[in-house]
């Protein structure tokens, strides 16, 4: 259990890679106005909801402790980005404050999941 366990935190850290990545690589154009939100970003977020629903999962049937309170705050924030990155999604210029939004709720939940112990 523990392999899996392992498995599905490397492929919610690609996930995570998959959201970040695509949102800096908008950075420069954010500056310009000219950002859009990327296929990238869209499964970044998915592979993270799949992903971390799985590790709840497979943690408490390994009846190893999970904080929910951490889980619920993540969620919460995930379903946030989730949503605007899936209404915008065929949006060709997304609006500068709403694309830096998704970028820091996407930071936010990285320092979330590392610094809440
Ligand atoms: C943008 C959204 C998210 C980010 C950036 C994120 C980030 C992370 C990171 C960096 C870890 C590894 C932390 C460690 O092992 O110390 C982790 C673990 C985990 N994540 Fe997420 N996560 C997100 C969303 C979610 C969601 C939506 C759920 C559940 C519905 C979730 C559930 C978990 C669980 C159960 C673990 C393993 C146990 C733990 O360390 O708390 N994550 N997450």
């Amino acid at each position: 259990m523990d392999v899996l366990i392992h498995l599905f935190v490397g492929l919610h850290i690609i996930g995570i890679a998959s959201l970040l990545g695509g949102f800096l690589t908008q950075m420069s154009a954010m500056g310009k106005g000219t950002a859009r939100f990327n296929k990238a970003m869209l499964h970044g977020a998915l592979t993270m909801l799949v992903t971390g629903v799985a590790l709840v999962g497979l943690n408490q049937a390994d009846d190893n402790t999970v904080n929910n309170i951490k889980i619920g705050v993540k969620l919460a924030i995930l379903i946030v980005i989730l949503g605007i990155v899936y209404v915008k999604r065929d949006d060709e210029v997304a609006e500068k404050g709403l694309f830096a939004t998704v970028g820091a709720l996407t930071v936010a939940n990285i320092f979330i999941a590392v610094l809440w112990t």
